[in-house]
């Protein structure tokens, strides 16, 4: 299954694009789905079902043209479905603190439900082999990141944090229900958050391997969303993420020999022309600005007719991931694309065996190979849009062997 991430700054059209991207793979045979992962969602309303879904459930795939589905997910459903024992405790942890028990349960739904949910299905979808394409319509570029960071995240949580918290509770549960009037996790809990990591289980290789999942940014021409648009790109990267096109939405079209729109028209070329600059080798599609919203199959399908002229949209376009690891004169480089990247914006650590990279408010750790066990980064550096950081076998390693 070939899994496509649109996402970008709000408003721009991610939702637009993606509902078009999924037409124009329906109309070429492939069995598509639409997943929107945004909490806001608007995948219904692009192709103007008018609350059409909204008297089914959320949590189901609903035709909408031949091969093609959308879905969009649903917090509140999946917690009942997957989350019941997790979030029960939660809440309860909650309310002996004295707060009242419906806040109690709102609270309960923590930051990254959302995408933990919409995480399940991708990997459930991947595993059944149920669609050929699927689209992620996500939601603005930092609740994605938010998104794209999480399996790692869990999958630190799962291996180091939930085993340790399991087996002390083991031993101290008899005195701790003694001495604290604070519910003590049940092991049901425990077998919850184990069956549910089971399920998320391969999803972040999935995601970050260019041959099955790539992303696309979908901009305008100006300055300030490009800005963005270079952020994320960087962002992505970091996470392992691989960027294989940028779409530029809603450039003016040519002639249309008005003076207000003239000046509009000027600044997207300096900015078009600027992003080709920017992203290359990465792809830039344009799509015009329509002479009206876009909204239903025929219109989107306009669209997506023009945005892909030519091309396979399930195509991938980049197949290099962002970060490798390779030996170069008896040493390994870890090799970093982070073109927009300056030198104080990154700062590097190690810890417990990950390499941990920090950029601005985003944080990644990158495992450092078991080849290069007892080795140490002794040299960085960052030119020409790659960070790369050099490892040799530090002193005490090299002593002993
Ligand atoms: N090329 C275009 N020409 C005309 N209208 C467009 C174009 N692209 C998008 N629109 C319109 O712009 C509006 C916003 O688009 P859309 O919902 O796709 O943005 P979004 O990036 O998904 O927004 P959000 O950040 O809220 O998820 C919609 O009304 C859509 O029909
Ligand atoms: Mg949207």
């Amino acid at each position: 299954m070939r899994i496509l991430l649109y996402t970008g700054k709000g408003g721009v059209g991610k939702t637009t694009v993606a509902a078009a991207t999924g037409l124009a793979l329906a109309a070429r045979g492939l069995k598509t789905l639409v997943l929107s992962v945004d909490a806001a969602h608007s995948l219904a309303d692009a192709f103007d079902l008018d609350g059409r879904l909204a008297d089914k459930r959320h949590g189901v795939p609903v035709a909408v043209a031949g091969n093609l589905w959308i879905q969009e997910v649903d917090v509140t459903e999946e917690i009942g479905r997957h989350w019941s024992d997790i979030s029960g405790y939660i809440a309860t942890l909650l309310a002996v603190t004295g707060i009242e028990e419906v806040l109690a349960e709102e609270l309960a739904i923590f930051p990254g439900m959302e995408e933990v949910s919409a995480l399940l299905y991708v990997n459930r979808y991947a595993r059944e082999e149920a669609y050929d394409v699927l689209i992620l319509d996500c939601a603005p570029t930092g609740e994605s990141l938010r998104f794209v960071s999480l399996p790692p995240t869990l999958d630190w949580y799962m291996k180091k944090l939930f085993r340790i918290e399991r087996s002390i509770l083991k031993v101290a549960r008899p005195m701790a229900e003694k001495v604290t009037n604070l519910p003590i996790p049940s092991e049901r809990y425990f077998d919850n958050v184990k069956a549910l990591a089971g399920k998320l289980d391969g999803v972040d290789a999935l995601l970050k391997d260019p041959k099955t999942t790539t992303v696309r940014l979908v901009t305008n021409a100006e300055k300030i969303v490009l800005r963005e648009t270079q952020r994320a790109f960087m962002y992505f990267g970091l996470y392992g993420f691989t960027v294989d096109a940028v779409i530029v939405n809603r450039l003016l079209p040519d002639g249309l020999g008005d003076p207000f729109f003239e000046k509009w028209r000027r600044t997207q070329a300096t900015f078009l022309a600027e992003a080709k600059r920017y992203f290359d080798p990465v792809p830039i599609w344009t799509v015009p600005l329509e002479d009206d919203q876009v909204v239903g199959a025929a219109g989107l399908a306009k669209l997506g007719a023009s945005l892909y002229a030519g091309l396979d949209p399930a195509a991938s376009f980049r197949r290099t991931p962002p970060y490798r690891f390779q030996k170069r004169a008896g040493a390994y480089v870890l090799t970093l694309d982070l073109p927009f990247v300056e030198k104080e914006d990154v700062e590097l650590a190690v810890a417990s065996g990950d390499l941990v990279v920090t950029l601005g408010n985003f944080r990644h750790h990158i495992p450092i190979p078991r080849t290069l066990a007892g080795s140490v980064p002794t040299k960085a550096k960052v030119e020409a849009g790659q960070l790369t950081i050099r490892f040799e076998r530090s002193t005490a390693e090299a002593n002993r062997g």
